[in-house]
């Protein structure tokens, strides 16, 4: 079971979808499908975080042949996630669904690939370092790390952008607990782990980033 302190999404799991694309449109969805193409095909994921489902359908319809863990803190977004496979007819022999945080997966349990599809935007430094710790064990050598979030380009951040975020804290920090209240130095944390950048782009007028890490 998750710990009390991940961020509860089960009252805004209904509507978070329509949410998010009133909000950003298609962006958040380009985002994280930007790098699916990297995944090697009969690749051992983890999908972290990953909602309501949308993103493990696309990910199966261009990668039939992987293999996936699908993890998240949210009963309801988990349900979502089944409940969508099924109405699909998405074969789904080859994903364990999984309720539960980091701290669910299994002391040997290794991965090829990890998606962290706006999630690592949650959490406060000290428990984003135990999360991202934790992924980076679960990660083979030569494992991709698909990282896709908020991550403002320029320095300094705009204003519209710094109003959006803060806007989005408040509102997650109600609903779902969400005990973060700005963004985390990213780069920082990627860096403290030695994990290579291979590619990365932009969306949202550089308020997002999608980039594909390799651990060496
Ligand atoms: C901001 S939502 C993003 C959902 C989805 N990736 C999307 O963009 O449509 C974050 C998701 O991560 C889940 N979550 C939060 N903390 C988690 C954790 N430590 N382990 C697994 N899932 C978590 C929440 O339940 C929620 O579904």
């Amino acid at each position: 079971m998750p710990n009390p302190t991940t961020p509860n999404f089960d009252s805004i799991a209904p509507i978070y979808d329509s949410l998010s694309r009133m909000v950003f449109g298609d962006a958040l969805r380009r985002a994280q499908m930007e790098h699916l193409g990297a995944i090697p095909e009969q690749a051992h994921v983890l999908l972290i975080g990953g909602g309501s489902g949308w993103l493990l359908e696309q990910l199966l319809l261009q990668k039939p042949q992987v293999q996936v863990t699908y993890l998240e803190s949210s009963t309801k977004m988990l349900e979502l996630a089944q409940k969508r496979c099924k109405q699909l007819a998405i074969p789904t022999a080859a994903v364990s669904f999984r309720l539960g945080d980091e701290n669910s997966l299994k002391p040997d349990e290794k991965f090829d690939v990890i998606i962290t599809p706006f999630l690592l935007d949650l959490f406060p430094d000290d428990r984003l370092q135990h999360l991202m710790d934790r992924l980076f064990t679960a990660l083979r050598p030569g494992g991709l790390w698909l990282f896709s979030d908020f991550w403002p380009v320029h320095e300094p951040t705009p204003f519209w952008q710094r109003l959006l975020l803060r806007s989005m804290y408040t509102f997650f920090g109600v609903v779902s607990g969400v005990n973060a209240s700005q963004l985390p130095d990213f780069g920082l944390h990627f860096q403290r782990l030695r994990l290579q950048e291979q590619a990365s782009t932009q969306f949202y007028g550089s308020l997002i980033q999608a980039k594909v890490y390799r651990k060496v």
